[in-house]
């Protein structure tokens, strides 16, 4: 391959291969990709309403936009301020009680980010490593479509609690699903849950409800590969025109059911992960069998 296509208009973070990545991630209790075989199936719609939903019931959450190529965070979410720099750091910005970090704080919105696979491992890694995050219970990672380089780099990089698969119900779209879930497994991530969005519309002059993109495909795939299903999302403008000018439903309009379906979503992850933590802290079965079949050692003044 030519030299000219390495150039980029864009600045490039320094990928240091023998970087140690250890601390990355440290004061963040849960690391949750937000993934999806397919393009365009709302990825970014969901990681944003998710995160101020979490955000809502009291947590501290972050949003990383991992998508390097077509960063959409800081516009669905309506953040315009960016993250301040102070010494070597990033201080991100607060949007809805969400601190944002995103590449499209640093490009212009019509310029092209041209970068091969490093480079974005390297402005991934920067994100962990240069930018305050504090102490986060959540960090939602908004990956870019498909199974690249991306989620590749965050699995080597930080310890994710899991990843979440965004799909749309019709067959097309779960093809790509079990893709997404494979390539989890190969890199011993858990995937957490699918969320199917676009599940329905109901229409708004005569209330029936059509299945634009079929129904069900999301759960049926959760059960079919052992995975849970976390909720369905409706098709509704109402969602569509909060990322577009970036006021998140959740927070336009609080008690709307499409809302209300976030929301639900957010209680039923929470819960699945203090259950998962409850199950880490506590001694397995084999553990406590282990313990009983010892002899006991009588003390020792
Ligand atoms: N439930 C929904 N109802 C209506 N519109 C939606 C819904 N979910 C997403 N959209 C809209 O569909 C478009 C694509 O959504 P989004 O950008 O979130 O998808 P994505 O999976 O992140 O895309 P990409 O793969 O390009 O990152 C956006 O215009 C968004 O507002
Ligand atoms: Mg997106």
């Amino acid at each position: 391959m030519s030299e000219s296509r390495e150039r980029s208009d864009n600045p490039a973070p320094h990928a240091d291969s023998r970087a140690d990545h250890s601390h990355l991630g440290e004061g963040i209790d849960h690391i949750i990709a937000i993934s999806s075989g397919k393009g365009g199936v709302g990825k970014t719609t969901v990681a944003v309403n998710l995160a101020v939903a979490l955000a809502k019931s009291g947590a501290n959450v972050g949003l990383m936009d991992a998508d390097i190529y077509g960063p959409n965070v800081p516009g669905m979410l309506g953040v315009t301020t960016p993250p301040h720099k102070e010494g070597d750091t990033l201080i991100p910005p607060v949007s809805h009680g969400v601190k944002v970090m995103s590449m499209g704080f640093f490009v212009p919105e019509e310029t092209p980010v041209v970068w091969r696979g490093p480079m974005v491992h390297g402005a991934i890694q920067q994100f962990f490593r240069d930018v305050v995050w504090g102490k986060l219970d959540y960090l939602l990672v908004d990956l870019p479509p498909g199974t690249g380089d991306v989620p590749l780099s965050l699995s080597q990089m930080v310890p994710l609690t899991g990843a979440i698969t965004v799909t749309t119900p019709q067959e097309v779209a779960l093809h790509d699903v079990r893709k997404g879930i494979m390539m989890f497994k190969k890199v011993n991530v858990p995937v957490l849950g699918i969320i199917e969005n676009m599940s329905y519309y109901v229409c708004a002059h005569c209330g029936q409800r059509a299945e634009i993109f079929d129904y069900g495909g999301g759960e049926r795939a959760a059960e079919k590969y052992g995975i849970p299903f976390l909720g369905r999302i409706p098709l509704d403008p109402a969602i569509r025109i909060g990322g577009d000018i970036g006021a998140p439903i959740v927070i336009a309009h609080p008690d709307s059911p499409q809302a209300k379906a976030f929301e639900a979503i957010a209680a039923k992850l929470m819960d699945q992960l203090s259950k998962k933590k409850e199950q880490a802290g506590s001694p397995s079965i084999a553990d406590m069998i282990k313990k009983i079949k010892e002899p006991m050692t009588p003390k020792t003044e």
